[in-house]
């Protein structure tokens, strides 16, 4: 066995912990173990390092991806396609594990179409993929994210101000939702929801009526942008300063968290012993606390469902 591994899309904290597994687990059934620079571009260009057990000691508690991680615009095309499929029988690579969020899970799938087999692993802060309770990055983010959000409630209550905080998660809700509810946020802005936006005000004047010495709202990036909704607060704020605070890539990066380091652990060996097996096609996922395999075909059609119940609970705890 020959078996690649790479990493595409935005970095993820555990995306090296997932390296590591996925490479000792292959030495381990004694592959040949290459890892690919900087995502599918480096498929094309054969940007690769051939990994013996020493090329991976002492990464597990680094953030980012020491492999290099990107979103290939040559791999959007056919011709760029090929070009990675010959690469990679070239260099005698005859499986690849891909970790990344939902862009790379279909380049994965593209890949598989081209006949080469591909076991995917979901490293991604955003935890948007559907088929895994949980993905590699999301953790540490979130704690990165809470980190800010006590910070910036002592500033808030000092100064009695109203913070609007905006997080990342390109097109879901999934880290503002548990930002606020780990937070203690009073309320919260989602993809999922956008209509709640028109609420925020009244939300707000509401809090100061009840004696709030600060209000913070956590924003989704995916649905509007924190100085937007700023501005919708001007007026309700009641004379109450409003500020913003774009947490932005600063939310990407740290060691990775105990539960990422884990993750990234049992994902990357999982991954490995499924294409071990024979298996393709599919990405490693978390359901109840046990390592499954879902089709990849599942994770670019389906999309994972915010409980946007946890809305509502977040308001009811801002009490
Ligand atoms: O998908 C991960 C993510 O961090 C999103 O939350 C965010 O929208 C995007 O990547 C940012 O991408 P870039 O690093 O290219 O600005």
């Amino acid at each position: 066995m020959n078996i690649g591994v790479l990493c595409s899309g935005g970095d993820a904290p555990g995306m090296n912990a997932a390296i590591r597994s996925a490479v000792r687990q292959g030495l381990a059934l004694d592959a040949r173990m290459v890892g690919f620079r900087y995502g599918f571009d480096g498929l094309i260009d054969a940007n690769y390092v051939e990994l013996a057990a020493r090329s991976v000691g002492g990464i597990l508690d680094q953030g980012g991806t020491f492999l290099g991680t990107g979103r290939s615009a040559r791999f959007m095309t056919e011709e760029g396609r090929r070009a990675a499929v010959d690469q990679l029988a070239a260099l005698d690579v005859d499986r690849l594990v891909v970790i990344g969020g939902d862009g790379s899970m279909r380049g994965a799938l593209e890949l598989c179409r081209l006949g080469v087999p591909v076991v995917g692993v979901p490293g991604t802060i955003d935890n948007d993929l559907w088929g895994t309770e949980a993905t590699i990055g999301f953790d540490t983010c979130l704690n990165t994210i809470l980190d800010a959000v006590s910070k910036l409630r002592d500033t808030a209550s000092a100064h009695d101000r109203v913070f609007v905080v905006e997080v990342m998660g390109r097109g879901s809700g999934e880290l503002a939702v548990n930002a606020a509810l780990g937070g203690g946020a009073d309320f919260v802005i989602v993809p999922e929801a956008p209509a709640e936006r028109g609420l925020a005000a009244e939300h707000v004047a509401y809090d100061h009526w009840r004696g709030k010495l600060h209000t913070i709202i956590i924003v989704a990036e995916g649905c509007c942008r924190a100085s937007e909704v700023a501005a919708d607060l001007a007026a309700a704020a009641q004379g109450h300063e409003v500020r913003v605070s774009v947490l932005g890539h600063i939310q990407r990066g740290g060691h990775p968290s105990a539960r990422d380091r884990i993750l990234g652990a049992r994902m990357g060996a999982a991954a490995v012993q499924a294409l071990a097996e024979g298996a393709s096609e599919v990405m490693v996922g978390l359901r109840a606390e046990e390592m499954v395999l879902v089709p990849l075909a599942d994770v670019v059609s389906r999309k994972k469902v915010l409980d946007t119940s946890l809305l509502e609970l977040v308001k009811t705890l801002a009490l």
